[in-house]
């Protein structure tokens, strides 16, 4: 079924068509992050939709303090993040062990978070802050690529026509590029498919709601937002041609760690016999957690549950449990779509995923 983009031709379609790929980013128009020089400014997505908001971030301690409370989130865009954080521990002449280990601590389920570190701990060893800047900038760069190549990779998974449903954000705000998950639905969208995109409102934190909305209505992507649990009946009805999300980690085994509400979705996929694909770079790949019994899941205060918009939504003292994440077993996946391969069922029971990916 197709909700049809009403108004929009035959011809406008194919105008689609041509305006393309390399331009997704310009569509979106709009910057996550930005290196200024001497300082690292982010768009505050505590405030979207509601306003555009940024902060500038020049020290360390707060480019951590802006990942631990969510002024910037997504696995890749926080390993971008924190890698212009350990750039300014350079300019700042902080030391950068110490530097390092305070990123890392931010959020313990992002891959990328701990892998972009790393990467500029080599770079800061080397003693030269013009090349541990360069470093930060190449992090950013090639997770651009990254993106972009998992929408051409992806795109001819998505049919002309489709109803795809996604969880969480993981588009251009969770990313240096057009995003993985999102990446994909940009590249079939401009590419001229008609596609229509259930958001999940993906609660406590309401990235689907909040975010995903806000970046598709700036796409010109037509979507519908949905509470979390109409998914299943949507599925039943035949109104759901394919899963397509974003990973936080990914174990040697496939199993993948995600946003909470994944694995149900996962389950409920498996169940209506409807494709569930994973878009994610390699750097999101964990091959040192051999399954996803190793991932440490965040658990966040627990006020994002019993709260919203300041307000409570239940009792005083009432318990609430907040995992950010959890962990889809990798025998429901469909496929994982790298920037470098598509991995499909079964393709991991050869090995660690990092041999698979060239
Ligand atoms: O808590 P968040 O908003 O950082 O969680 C983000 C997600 O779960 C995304 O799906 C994931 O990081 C992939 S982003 C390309």
């Amino acid at each position: 079924m197709i909700l049809t983009i009403v108004g929009e031709s035959a011809r406008q379609r194919s105008q689609r068509k041509i305006d393309t790929l390399e331009s997704i980013e310009e569509k979106l128009n709009f910057k996550t992050l930005e290196w200024r020089g001497d300082h690292l400014r982010l768009l505050d997505q505590r405030a979207l939709p509601e306003s555009e908001e940024y902060r500038d971030c020049r020290t360390v301690g707060e480019v951590a303090a802006a990942i631990k409370n969510m002024t910037i989130r997504g696995a890749p865009a926080i390993g971008i993040a924190a890698a212009y954080g350990m750039a300014l521990a350079a300019l700042n002449q902080h030391d950068y062990r110490e530097a390092a280990a305070l990123l890392k601590s931010c959020r313990p389920t992002a891959a990328n978070l701990a892998w972009a570190v790393d990467r500029m701990s080599s770079a800061c060893a080397l003693q030269d802050i013009a090349q541990v800047i360069a470093e930060a900038g190449a992090i950013e760069a090639e997770d651009a690529m990254m993106c972009r190549q998992i929408g051409v990779n992806g795109n001819g998974f998505v049919a002309d026509g489709a109803n795809v449903l996604t969880h969480c954000n993981a588009g251009a705000l969770a990313t240096g590029g057009i995003g993985t998950a999102l990446g994909i639905i940009y590249t079939a969208h401009f590419s001229g498919k008609r596609l229509h995109v259930w958001v999940d409102e993906t609660r406590p934190f309401l990235q689907g709601a909040r975010l995903t909305a806000w970046e598709l209505g700036r796409a010109g992507v037509p979507y519908t937002l949905i509470c979390d649990n109409v998914a299943a009946s949507l599925m039943a009805a035949g109104k759901v041609d394919c899963v397509i999300v974003g990973a936080d980690r990914i174990a040697a085994n496939g199993d993948f760690a995600n946003k909470i509400g994944t694995y149900g979705l996962a389950v409920l996929a498996g169940f209506h016999n409807i494709p569930f694909y994973v878009a994610a770079p390699s750097s999101t790949f964990d091959s040192k957690c051999a399954t996803g019994e190793d991932i440490v899941i965040e658990e966040r205060d627990p006020a994002e549950v019993t709260f919203i918009f300041r307000k409570a939504i239940c009792p005083h003292g009432c318990a609430a449990l907040n995992p950010a994440f959890d962990v889809t077993p990798g025998s429901l996946v469909t496929a994982y779509i790298t920037e470098k391969e598509v991995i499909g069922a079964g393709g991991f029971e050869s090995g660690n995923p990092h041999e698979l990916l060239p």
